[in-house]
């Protein structure tokens, strides 16, 4: 019996046309760009205009992901976005994608928070082998600028707003040419024992509003370092690859001190690590495809390479996949 692959053939990415720096940040809070630069690597942030949703930035980055491939809209018969920041309550912001792209198939939202983007690839491919969909849109788009309190300078400094689009193909593995190709592997964890860490202190059956994030800081960091780390060798070895063979490892663009100290625990050149975290800062589900599509469009990643995602976020909900990108 013929195997099928998943393959990760396109990418595409938005970012709304608002850039706030810290120095405009620091005109209206008690803030810095030193601070903001030397704890997070962070230099600017966009943010959506009044009326621009997220189903908006998700559109836009799958408008381009779809320029980007080989295929046609109508090609796309899945489409899962990830997000934390939806349209509205329901229905889903992929549903509203769907719409305004005007394509059939199914389509829902994951809601992982900044671990959005790889629970979405993990789910994909699960469902695309399982129930033959052809060609899928995971899309991480978030406005994370609605959920920030103006008032608490240690949360508010750190996120923006984007999306990022990845295209699957579901392809006939015939003659084992595509044993080496495309989805290599998926973990996802989560451990509600810290969902007080990260989290809004509002929500739908809670208060009926939609709450501002609040975080523990400091707890966050070692949770990010040592649980990014360690499901990244996870699926290293369920893929049966090592470290050295990782082109680029594309983390979760959160802070640049984690990424640092996680390429240090995983023993990878810095330089093999993609970081965007300086032009947007924390998009939430949006910034694994954002630095791909960065990466790919600056001629870092090429076809073939061997790519690492990672990432973390509020839950807990963590998780880690290798990719072979591109088709042979
Ligand atoms: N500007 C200036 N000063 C500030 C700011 C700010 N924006 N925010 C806080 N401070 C002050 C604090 O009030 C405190 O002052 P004090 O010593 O007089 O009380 C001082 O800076 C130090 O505050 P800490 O909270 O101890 O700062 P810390 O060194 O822990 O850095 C930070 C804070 C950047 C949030 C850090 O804990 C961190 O990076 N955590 C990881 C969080 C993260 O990346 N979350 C993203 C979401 S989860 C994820 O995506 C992985």
């Amino acid at each position: 019996m013929i195997s099928n692959k998943i393959l990760l053939t396109s990418s595409g990415s938005y970012l709304p046309n608002n850039i706030y720096s810290n120095d405009a940040l620091s005109e209206f809070i008690d803030t810095s760009d030193e601070w903001i630069s030397k704890r997070s690597g962070i230099k600017n942030r966009h943010f959506v205009s009044k009326n621009e949703t997220t189903s908006d930035l998700a559109l836009y980055a799958a408008l381009k992901a779809i320029e980007n491939s080989t295929l046609d809209k109508d090609d796309i018969n899945l489409i899962i976005v990830a997000t934390t920041t939806p349209d509205n309550t329901f229905p889903s912001t992929a549903t509203m994608v769907q719409k305004k792209l005007d394509i059939k198939g199914a389509a829902f939202d994951i809601q992982a928070v900044c671990a959005g983007f790889v629970f979405a690839l993990s789910v994909a491919k699960s469902l695309m082998k399982d129930n033959n969909y052809k060609n899928c849109l995971v899309i991480g788009a978030d406005s994370m600028s609605k959920l920030l309190d103006w008032k608490d300078r240690s949360t508010a400094v750190l996120f923006g707003d984007g999306a990022g689009a990845v295209i699957l193909e579901n392809k006939e593995n015939i003659d084992n040419k595509l044993d080496d190709w495309g989805i290599l592997s998926n973990v996802i964890h989560s451990d509600g024992e810290y969902y007080d860490l990260l989290k809004t202190n509002g929500g739908v059956s809670t208060d009926q509003k939609i709450g501002f994030i609040e975080m523990a800081g400091k707890e966050i960091f070692k949770h990010a370092v040592e649980k990014l780390s360690l499901s990244f060798q996870e699926a290293l070895k369920l893929s049966y690859k090592n470290i050295k063979q990782i082109d680029w490892l594309i983390p979760h663009q959160a802070n640049q001190r984690i990424l640092l100290a996680v390429a240090d625990r995983l023993k990878i050149d810095p330089v093999k690590v993609i970081s965007t975290v300086m032009h947007h800062g924390n998009t939430s589900a949006a910034s694994i495809p954002l630095a791909l599509d960065y990466a790919i469009n600056n001629n870092k990643v090429i076809n073939g390479n061997l790519i690492g995602f990672q990432a973390i976020g509020g839950g807990l909900s963590w998780g880690a996949s290798v990719v072979r990108y591109g088709k042979p």
